[in-house]
């Protein structure tokens, strides 16, 4: 921040006093519409510095109105709200937009959120989430990016750039809030909110590159995890939240707790009572309390005895007001009105989930659907027409009324030509009853093809809703066989806040689209895939496992000792009885479950095929701070034009800690038209090489390297080159 913008926030701090620095630190739950007299008093006096929660525009700009000209020193409140993946206008879960790999696409999407909401007086989102998504048990892998580390920071910083524009200060920019500081995702089991054991260079080799990423692309604050983190909890982790965010890092905006998560530190049995949460979390980082009132009750006692130095409630302060003086809520003038509301972008909408739809299977290339040599079309499925459903978890003020369903979007497509008719099968995704199946046995039957749309109720993902089984649930999987047993061709579209296991279907489909739960307009998003006005180019950016019982399940796994082989993989059903016990070959697998995903990482299908040859390296020989072109020629072979995601994966063979078996270092999107052929270039440094190795120092160690480029984790056109040793 520049010289004077930080004069003004050392200005404002010195007039304040003890008390408006505590009152500073407060960011408390709004009367969502309203103002009750205790906040108006709370605001007057200077004893809260946020609310989180409001989207009344009239009660924002009271509530601003109150804190500029009734509050001595007329410091404006931060407003805070869950923009996640869309306001009034939903887009895809950020799980699907992650699957679009396309960045440009995020930060559009996060834009347009954020206009929406900026017209609302909100001036600052708990967005990016940046956690690690490698369990889909876990409710919240909704909310990330996927698996990859460093696709997750890409993917984030686009977001901050969305939601931030070029200017802070601009009415329609929010603060973001890069969270959940750190290893949210690692939760033991999938379970929400169980602790987490990571080792430091895991952490800082996986989960904390997304944050530094995110603190470079500019996110002027943090929130940390509820988790407990090798038994300190973030929100009490000094080591994180000092050491490593600001003394590493040089962070100098707001770290924010999560809701109650102060109070909550003596719940995990780190703390003893409230004012030892706040004495704890205040010391370790924490600058200002969502939610728990802590610091407002016990921190002037904890200052007055010595406890907490008062150059640390400065920190604190000074902190918050660096936020608001980026935001322009310091400036001098009073704000102008609050922008008007944007026109939802239905459009943009409409891109989005037709861009984050996976194509998983197409047998006998039945998609894309053509509507002049089709007489009938059955649709079925508890979420062909449902259009809160579509929307996924965290969207408070998501409009439903807004939503375009499947079902309508497909009659919209087909028109009169094609008698489209429709049947739920099952009352929500979750039913068991099969009473309806017979009725869309009898429709599929009449038709030329069965789309069915199943998947989770947008309840089923999410904070605190997590599943051991990962299938589809209720009876999905028999409503599937079902439609499947009358022979006419099923195109199977699932929406869900996470990877499912499908093996169980997958079997029974000719077609399978996977859309996440594709936001508002997921009907016409979806129906430009299904009937080709739009080619599939989304990847998965989180692997499918075949059953619950492999999670987790991740592509830059380590190779262990004894690696799966095509030899040693045995199935369960080929063990003779009493066989020795090293009948197999052991190693690495499941007996009944192999060692490979149903799909992996990166993976997606278009309508066109492309193949890739010759991949190279422009020297097999590097020393450090050289560079290299990693090259591969890319076909389009296919009938139609098509985008292709070339992924390119490194692997260091040998290292001080063992490194994974491959990592996603780059990729690019290509379109290329039918026939069309290319060559893909990327340029490798030894830094993009690196990694912190056991004595958490970021190296580049000499030695042999492989590199693949292809159409994901699998990929196996590889080329091999050396970092040699002393360069
Ligand atoms: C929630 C979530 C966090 C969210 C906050 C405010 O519990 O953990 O992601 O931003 O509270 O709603």
């Amino acid at each position: 921040m520049n010289r004077t913008s930080e004069d003004r926030v050392e200005a404002l701090l010195r007039q304040m006093t003890v008390e408006e620095k505590i009152g500073q630190l407060s960011l408390i739950q709004s009367d969502e519409g309203r103002i009750s007299n205790d906040l108006r008093q709370r605001i007057r006096g200077g004893r809260i510095g946020g609310v989180l929660n409001e989207t009344d525009p009239e009660v924002a700009r009271e509530i601003q109105r109150i804190a500029r000209e009734e509050s001595r020193l007329g410091i404006p409140l931060l407003i805070g709200r869950d923009v996640i993946h869309g306001f009034r206008t939903v887009f895809p879960i950020p799980l699907g937009q992650a699957a679009s790999w396309d960045l440009d696409l995020v930060e559009r999407c996060a834009r347009a959120s954020g206009r929406e909401a900026a017209a609302s007086g909100v001036n600052w989102t708990f967005s990016p989430m940046l956690d690690i998504g490698r369990d889909p048990r876990w409710g919240r892998i909704a909310e990330t990016f996927g698996e990859d580390p460093w696709l997750i920071g890409e993917m984030g910083a686009a977001m901050i750039r969305g939601f931030q524009g070029d200017d802070l200060s601009s009415p329609e920019a929010l603060a973001t809030s890069a969270k959940h500081f750190v290893g949210y995702g690692a939760s033991e089991g999938g379970r929400d909110y169980a602790a987490t054991f990571i080792p430091e260079t895991e952490l800082r080799n996986v989960h904390l590159p997304p944050f530094e990423r995110a603190v470079e692309a500019g996110t002027p604050t943090v929130m940390p995890s509820f988790s407990d983190l090798n038994g300190i909890p973030a929100t009490g982790n000094e080591w994180l939240l000092t050491d490593v965010l600001r003394e590493e890092w040089g962070f100098d905006g707001l770290v924010v707790s999560d809701w109650n998560a102060v109070q909550e530190l003596s719940v995990h049995g780190l703390t003893d009572g409230d004012r030892e949460a706040a004495r704890v979390a205040s010391g370790a980082g924490i600058d200002m309390e969502m939610a728990s009132q802590t610091f407002a009750e016990h921190l002037r006692s904890i200052l007055d005895s010595g406890e907490l130095p008062l150059s640390r409630l400065d920190a604190m302060v000074r902190a918050i007001l660096r936020v608001k003086q980026r935001l322009g809520l310091l400036a001098d003038t009073s704000p102008e009105a609050l922008p008007p509301a944007p026109e939802p972008d239905l459009d943009l909408a409409r891109e989005a989930a037709a861009a984050c739809t996976v194509l998983l299977k197409n047998h006998d290339s039945i998609l894309p659907l053509a509507p002049e040599a089709l007489n009938s079309i059955a649709v079925i499925g508890p979420l062909a027409d449902d259009p809160y459903e579509q929307l996924g978890t965290w969207i408070f003020d998501g409009d439903p009324a807004l939503s375009q369903t499947p079902l309508s979007a497909i009659r919209e497509e087909v028109g009169d030509a094609v008698r489209v008719e429709y049947e739920r099968g099952l009352e929500t995704s979750r039913s068991e009853s099969r009473e309806r199946f017979e009725a869309a046995m009898v429709l599929a039957r009449g038709a030329d093809v069965a789309v069915l749309v199943l998947g989770e109720e947008s309840i089923l993902s999410g904070e605190a809703h997590c599943r051991a089984d990962i299938r589809l649930p209720g009876a999905q999987e028999a409503l599937v066989r079902a439609v499947a047993e009358t022979g006419t061709p099923v195109v199977l579209i699932v929406m869900a806040g996470r990877p499912l296991a499908l093996q169980a279907v997958v079997p029974h489909v000719d077609a399978l689209l996977f859309a996440w739960h594709p936001g508002t307009m997921a009907g016409p998003g979806l129906s430009d895939v299904v009937f080709g006005r739009v080619a599939p180019s989304a990847r998965l950016p989180v692997t499918f496992p075949r059953v619950s019982g492999q999670v987790p399940l991740y592509y830059a796994h380590r190779n262990t000792g004894r690696p799966p082989t095509p030899e040693s993989v045995v199935s369960i059903d080929e063990i003779e009885p009493r066989a020795a016990q090293t009948s197999v070959g052991n190693t690495s697998f499941y007996l009944d479950a192999g060692d490979s995903p149903l799909f992996p990482f990166g993976f997606g299908l278009t309508y066109s095929d492309f193949a890739y040859e010759n991949v190279r390296v422009s020297t097999e020989s590097l020393r450090t701070g050289d560079s290299l072109t990693v090259s591969v020629d890319l076909a389009n072979q296919g009938p139609v034009e098509a985008v292709e995601t070339v992924q390119l994966y490194v692997r260091d063979v040998v290292g001080s800690i063992t490194r994974p078996v491959r990592e996603l270092k780059a990729f690019q999107r290509v379109l290329l038209a039918s026939g069309e052929t290319t060559t893909v270039s990327f340029d490798l440094t030894t830094d993009d090489l690196s990694f912190v190795d056991r004595h958490n120092q970021r190296v580049t160690e000499p030695g042999a390297f492989h590199v693949w480029v292809g159409g994901d984790a699998t990929a196996d056109q590889m080329a091999t080159f050396r970092v040699e040793d002393g360069s």
